[in-house]
């Protein structure tokens, strides 16, 4: 290829700035729908392609807001990031002119924070502000500190940024978290792929976009293996190589389709669906009494009529993979809210996730929130629309799913949370029959 910068497919729909959803709900879904890359894995790939300067190429890369602030965060870098064709990103990090990721990165996304490890790893040095993220609990980055830490960096807290520095080389070693954490996971991975000697990482997160960005190491000629079930190790290298990649399916997107289905008595295939990633998910939504059947990457669901009482009311803990992910614990509510009978959520992975409930309760699902990590939920609910607030990704897209369910129409205000995560969800939905627009905060209706 020559100097030319190759054409940035960027489809950027219109910069509105406060968007909302309009959505008249009652109608079931059907039809086909296709699932997109893992958000979760993609945003690490993208920061794994710094440890080389040789180019790495990426498809099936969702296109949502976050991929697109981690592709501007790099740029910024002084890292080459070509988008030359719909989900797919190369990235090329030969000279990297600054090492400072800004308030802004890390304020639109804490994935940023992602940085750290591969910057510190190759370059011996990085300035990177503590992220913001997601509104769900204080989520701090003390254990991706402290893991550096353990490798032999030096790292100083400043008003609102760490400066960290790796004097000669990061050095192997032990990385021990309290609990598992995952990006603390991936963050000591990506770390350990360059630092001069062996590493050993437990409790390592179990996630498959932890296997992903595993998988995509190997391919750049990193040593790590994961040599027990919660056992990460690292033999560091002094180079790794550009390679291809394709991201998994995403598991919370897919999850959240199958509830979207169940909830408006609908009957959806997902297509490039990962059923074998989504266990606990399945288990759950079988105990609740959803007839889904899973083929080699689709997933088939067969919602009950609304109303027809046809769910049963379960208990719901969230864990680490391989446990029910937290991330689908707010789809899960909402079809919590149409069984019959009490169910009880148990949070356990971050404090006030569970707030989002009292806009759902404002359609009229049986909400309790008893305190930061438990909930009860009493059904069947006969929902109905409202104006809704959301406050983070996950709650956004569970309020479209109450939505969907629900008598009469719902304005949910904050839809470019949603964007952030899930690749063009209203067209997704219109796609199985849903009645959703996505209109600029003020519009009256949408036929001014
Ligand atoms: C990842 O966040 C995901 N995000 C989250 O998805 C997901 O909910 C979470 O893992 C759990 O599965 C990405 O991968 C980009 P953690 P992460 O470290 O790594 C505490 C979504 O909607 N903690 O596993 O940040 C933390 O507060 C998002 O896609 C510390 O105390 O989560 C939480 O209570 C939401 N100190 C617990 O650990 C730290 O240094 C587990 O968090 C780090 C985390």
């Amino acid at each position: 290829m020559g100097n030319e910068r190759p054409f940035h497919w960027e489809f950027r729909p219109e910069p509105i700035e406060r968007e909302i959803f309009r959505i008249e709900g009652g109608r079931p879904l059907s039809g086909r729908v296709p699932i997109s890359g893992a958000k979760n894995a993609a945003l690490k790939l993208l920061a794994a392609a710094t440890l080389t300067g040789e180019r790495c190429r990426f498809s099936n890369v969702p296109e949502i807001e976050d991929v697109r602030v981690m592709a501007e965060t790099l740029r910024d870098l002084g890292v080459v990031v070509d988008h030359p064709a719909p989900n797919v990103y190369e990235v090329a990090s030969g000279d990297v002119d600054w090492l400072f990721v800004p308030l802004e990165a890390a304020a639109r996304m804490r994935a940023s924070f992602m940085l750290l490890g591969p910057l510190l790893s190759r370059f011996g040095r990085v300035i990177i502000s503590n992220p913001g993220g997601d509104r769900i609990g204080r989520r701090p980055v003390n254990l991706h500190v402290d893991a550096m830490r353990a490798l032999g960096a030096e790292i100083e807290y400043r008003n609102g940024y760490y400066f960290a520095r790796a004097p000669g080389r990061l050095r192997g070693g032990e990385v021990r978290f309290p609990f598992v954490s995952v990006m603390g996971t991936e963050n000591a991975i990506l770390a350990a792929t360059l630092a001069d000697g062996h590493t050993v990482i437990r409790p390592a997160a179990r996630e498959p976009e932890v296997d992903d960005l595993i998988a995509f190491l190997g391919k750049m000629g990193a040593e790590v293996e994961r040599t027990a079930p919660d056992t990460v190790e690292v033999e560091g290298r002094k180079r790794l190589r550009g390679a291809d990649h394709r991201v998994i399916p995403d598991r919370i997107e897919a999850g959240t389709f199958v509830i979207a289905a169940a909830v408006t008595g609908g009957r959806v295939t997902l297509e490039g669906a990962p059923c074998d990633l989504l266990g606990a998910f399945i288990e759950t939504v079988g105990r609740v009494g959803l007839e889904l059947s899973c083929g080699r990457d689709t997933i088939e669901v067969r919602g009950a009529p609304p109303d027809g009482g046809a769910y049963r009311a379960v208990d719901v803990e969230t864990a680490p993979y391989p446990g029910f992910a937290t991330d689908l614990q707010p789809p899960m509510c909402v079809l919590l809210s149409q069984a019959v009978g009490t169910s009880r959520v148990h949070e356990t992975i971050f404090e006030d996730r569970l707030e989002w409930l009292v806009e759902l309760a404002r359609m009229g699902a049986a909400v309790t929130i008893e305190d930061e990590h438990h909930a009860t939920i009493s059904g069947p609910a006969r929902l109905h629309g409202a104006e809704v607030e959301i406050g983070d990704l996950r709650a956004g897209a569970s309020l479209i799913l109450a939505a969907l369910a629900a008598s009469g129409t719902t304005t949910i205000h904050g839809a470019h949370h949603v964007h952030r995560g899930y690749e063009n969800i209203e067209g997704k939905f219109l796609g199985l029959g849903a009645r959703i627009e996505r209109l600029a905060e003020g519009t009256t209706d949408s036929s001014s």
